[in-house]
């Protein structure tokens, strides 16, 4: 019997996460199928893979990365650690808990270097269309090499969809937005919070990306921060240039009006309102349409695409966990490929994403959203050979986070936490965030 063949759509965080689940079954002797992983960009790592570009990539493909330079993680490094491959393993000791972007390539990186998977992915190849055949039972992937410039155009039994939600921005329109004398951009095109330095700034949107990208620019010396909120106030305790303000209603010349009556003269609007899961390779019987939430729709456990159970999607939830929750659903999306987990009847796995839906809305706060995330994460450990963690440890990580976050927003990167996977606390960072304006590797590493 030939082997099975599979696609990974994307080598990011989640992409690489299934290679490396293949590559530890190999490892143990198992007989894995063939995989190969198309990804569009030069390089491995998803989002943490920086690109100074906006717009369009090199290819004239959209450009994938949201990320900016001087980005930290903005949760502690002890709720995303790999259980298989701990920080101490990859940097010979413990590290502070807020690594910086450059710092978390490195350790993404450093796994599946070790792995020795890089000649599994076909770098440059963006994955145009994929469709399945009743009659066949296969999967026909379109691919383009964009550096040869050549179409490939094959067939595999699965495809497993890691493409991230967070790189096609929900862009709203506001009244005037045509007539403003200043610059208009979202966060994705966000790259260097010294465009900034001496700006008065307003920013539109009250989650991660107004909190970071507003705080980046704080940090950087802009005039000052104005957040316009749809829905409520984060609420923090603000330096004093930094102010929170009712919805924005319109804008006339660099007037920024907002909906209690009030008014703001601002050089520039960051739009930090979110982004889109958008699969422009996939048609509509393969393409998941879910709004970013921790329970996404018609995936049984949050992996299987309940309308065609041969194809599958990774990280596609809202995000509290990360790598090793990529990794929990890539162990177990391997298992049910290599037939070590059977799928129940089609009633029961679309009886599983309305269920979680309904606990999710029942969840009254953070923490409590906190730990359902961690409580699906142990879910899907319990059921492979991923190696078993304290996940309530990483549960204590972020509920600690949110408290020192209250305490104070422009601090919290200054402590440190526990490790579920050694037990050994970080050390703080030699440097308190605000005053650390060199985000390297080596400036990071040092002690
Ligand atoms: C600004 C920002 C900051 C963040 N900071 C943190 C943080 O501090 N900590 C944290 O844990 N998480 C953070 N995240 C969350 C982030 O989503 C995850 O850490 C992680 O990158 C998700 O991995 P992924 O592999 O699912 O998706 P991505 O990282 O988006 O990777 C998807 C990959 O798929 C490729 N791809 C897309 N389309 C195609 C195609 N058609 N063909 C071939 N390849 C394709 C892309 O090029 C990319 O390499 C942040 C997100 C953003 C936007
Ligand atoms: N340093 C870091 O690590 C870092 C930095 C940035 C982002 N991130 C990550 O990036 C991911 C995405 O975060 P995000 O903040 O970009 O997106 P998000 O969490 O989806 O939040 C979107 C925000 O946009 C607002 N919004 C949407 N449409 C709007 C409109 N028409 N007008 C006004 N406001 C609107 C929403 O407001 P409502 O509440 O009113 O709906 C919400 O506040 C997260 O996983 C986050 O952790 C990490």
């Amino acid at each position: 019997m030939s082997k099975k063949k599979v696609a990974v759509i994307g080598a990011g965080p989640s992409g690489l996460a299934q290679l490396r689940a293949f590559q530890s079954a190999k490892q143990k002797g198992e007989d894995i199928p063939d995989v190969v992983c198309f990804e569009k960009q030069s390089d491995w790592g998803g989002l943490w893979n920086y690109t100074w570009r906006t717009g369009v990539d090199a290819a004239g493909e959209p450009c994938h990365g949201s990320m900016y330079r001087y980005l930290w993680s903005n949760g502690p490094k002890e709720g995303l650690e790999f259980a298989d491959y701990t920080f101490d393993e990859h940097f010979g000791r413990e590290i502070a808990s807020y690594p910086p972007r450059a710092v978390l390539f490195d350790y993404i990186e450093g796994r599946v270097k070790k792995a020795g998977v890089r000649d599994w992915i076909r770098f440059n190849n963006v994955v145009r269309d994929v469709r399945y055949d009743d009659a066949t039972g296969k999967f026909t992937v379109t691919a383009r090499d964009t550096k040869a410039d050549k179409e490939t155009v094959e067939d595999y039994d699965h495809v497993i969809v890691a493409t991230g939600h967070f790189s096609t921005p929900n862009v709203p329109h506001y009244p005037g937005f045509e007539t403003f004398n200043g610059r208009i951009l979202h966060a994705h095109d966000f790259r260097d919070a010294r465009e900034f330095t001496d700006k008065d700034i307003l920013i539109l949107g009250t989650s991660y990306s107004a909190e970071d990208i507003g705080s980046q620019c704080w940090k950087y010396g802009c005039k000052s921060v104005t957040v316009a909120h749809r829905t409520a106030p984060m609420g923090y305790d603000w330096p004093d240039n930094w102010k929170e303000v009712p919805a924005l209603v319109k804008v006339e010349g660099r007037t920024a009006h907002f909906k209690d009556g009030t008014t703001k003269d601002v050089d520039a609007i960051i739009l930090c309102t979110g982004y889109k899961h958008h699969f422009p390779f996939l048609p509509d019987d393969l393409r998941l349409k879910t709004a970013n939430r921790l329970a996404a729709a018609d995936l049984y456990k949050g992996v299987v695409w309940n309308h065609n159970p041969k194809m599958f999607y990774l990280g596609m939830q809202d995000q509290w966990f990360t790598f090793n929750m990529f990794d929990a659903q890539a162990w177990w999306v391997r298992d049910c490929i290599m037939g070590k987990i059977a799928l129940p009847d089609q009633a029961t796995m679309e009886a599983d994403p309305k269920a979680r839906e309904a606990a999710e809305d029942a969840l009254e706060d953070d923490y409590g959203c906190i730990k359902y995330q961690g409580d699906y994460v142990q879910e899907l450990i319990d059921e492979t050979d991923y190696p078993s963690f304290d996940v309530d440890a990483a549960c204590q990580a972020f509920y600690e986070w949110k408290k020192h976050k209250k305490k104070n927003i422009m601090e919290f990167r200054n402590h440190g936490y526990t490790s579920p996977m050694t037990g050994k606390k970080a050390p703080p960072h030699h440097t308190p965030w605000k005053d650390a304006m060199d985000d390297s590797l080596e400036s990071y590493l040092q002690t």
